[in-house]
């Protein structure tokens, strides 16, 4: 019964974390394209203060968005402001972390192979691993370092990629890549919280107590902003990684992680020049050429296919190593279905799922934490029949 409600509780939290994430990330990418497609006015709106406008076209309507470079002439009666997105993105995740990762600690966040944790422990160093990963981003764009957006970014590029690999030693190869994902999560729902609102309440303040606003707290959100536009992709590419054990699950996952959100990051940038008219292609090109040398280290050795093994030896393991969980009526207490849809009960099913059960058992994603104990023989046979070409 607990593993009903497990499932629905995933699912629910899962499904509106997507929706809520859609909206941030949606409204994200549109004010970036908007700022940087902003042109120059005509002098009758320079006049009232509009550094740039844009005309749009939409659901059969015609837009028209002008920017202020501080204030308007006089404050609007309704004015959007956008952060609600931002907080349930994170406060959703958080929840999807606390049942999938906490709640089944002993499936999804604990390999003993690595680490020998307590479901205690293991939540521990997870949230003391999210807030000293935050405290440190939070440590770093409060410090001097700001002004120089390279170093900032290499710095953070590289402990990032420590963290990937420090995590990869101690959780699952899939819990190491959603703590990634997690803590950049967290980093961007920060820059909102802790830098863009109450730069914009400030704004808002001055310009009601007929101050002039301050344009440094205007720019410090806008670098926070910044940082998040070029997280968009990694992060993106994160949250999707668990359905390819091909990546979370290679011997230097983390460095496939590196690789390939550097990479997303650089495309990002393409797409940041591209809406001021700076078409750099070459950008685009370099990316795809990246992508490919990165698929190619990434290959995997074929498996040894000198071992003979039967049908009925792989379905005997199967029995023992995977059909608990994988039947149409598990046995595991932690399924009532056949988790992915995949039952392994018959030499058919193992037949029809074998390029994935390749990928799966070869990247020790499966058995799940390997808490059916396989051996690396059994692993050899089972790679062995399923590279078989019949
Ligand atoms: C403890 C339970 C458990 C055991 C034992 C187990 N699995 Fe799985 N398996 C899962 C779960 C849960 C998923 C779905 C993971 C997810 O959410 O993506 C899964 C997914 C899979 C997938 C789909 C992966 C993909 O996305 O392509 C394959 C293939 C697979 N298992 C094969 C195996 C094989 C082969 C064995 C035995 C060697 C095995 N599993 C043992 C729980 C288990």
């Amino acid at each position: 019964m607990e593993a009903y409600f497990f499932d629905w509780l995933n699912m629910f939290f899962r499904w509106i974390h997507v929706i809520t994430g859609v909206a941030w990330i949606g409204a994200s990418f549109y004010f970036v394209w908007l700022d940087l497609n902003l042109r120059e006015p005509p002098g009758w709106k320079k006049d009232k203060g509009i550094k740039g406008d844009l005309w749009a076209i939409h659901g059969g309507g015609i837009y028209e968005v002008a920017k202020y470079k501080l204030e308007p002439e006089k404050m609007p009666t309704t004015l959007h402001w956008f952060k609600w997105e931002a907080y349930t993105t994170w406060m959703t995740g958080f929840a999807l972390l606390t049942v999938m990762y906490y709640w089944g600690a002993d499936q999804y966040l604990i390999d003993p192979s690595k680490m020998e944790l307590t479901q205690f422990q293991a939540i521990g160093i997870s949230l003391a691993f999210l807030a000293g990963g935050f405290a440190f981003y939070e440590a770093l764009i409060k410090s001097p370092l700001q002004n120089f957006p390279r170093v900032f970014g290499g710095i953070l590029f590289v402990g990032l990629t420590f963290a990937a690999y420090a995590l990869s030693e101690i959780f699952s190869d899939r819990a190491a890549y959603l703590h990634v994902g997690a803590l950049i999560g967290s980093i961007m729902a920060g820059n909102v919280f802790f830098g863009i609102m109450p730069a914009q309440r400030e704004i808002v303040r001055a310009i009601e107590a007929g101050e002039k606003p301050d344009e440094g707290p205007a720019l410090f959100a806008k670098l926070r902003s910044t940082h998040n536009t070029y997280f968009t992709l990694p992060l993106l590419f994160i949250m999707i990684s668990n359905h390819y054990p091909m990546t979370f699950g290679h011997d230097h996952a983390w460095l496939v992680l590196a690789l390939i959100c550097a990479n997303a990051a650089f495309v990002r940038h393409y797409f940041i020049l591209k809406h001021q008219d700076n078409h750099q292609p070459w950008i685009l090109a370099v990316g795809t050429l990246a992508l490919f040398a990165i698929i190619g280290w990434m290959m995997p050795m074929p498996a040894n296919t000198d071992i003979q093994v039967s049908d009925a030896r792989v379905l005997d393991i199967s029995m023992q190593r995977c059909a608990s969980c994988h039947a149409d009526k598990p046995t595991s207490a932690m399924f009532t279905a056949a988790p992915a849809g995949i039952s392994l009960e018959t030499v058919e099913q193992l037949e029809s799922y074998k390029p994935r059960i390749l990928t799966a058992v070869q990247s020790k994603y499966m058995p799940l934490s390997n808490l059916t104990n396989m051996t690396d023989e059994e692993r050899a046979e089972m790679m062995s029949w399923a590279t078989e070409v019949k």
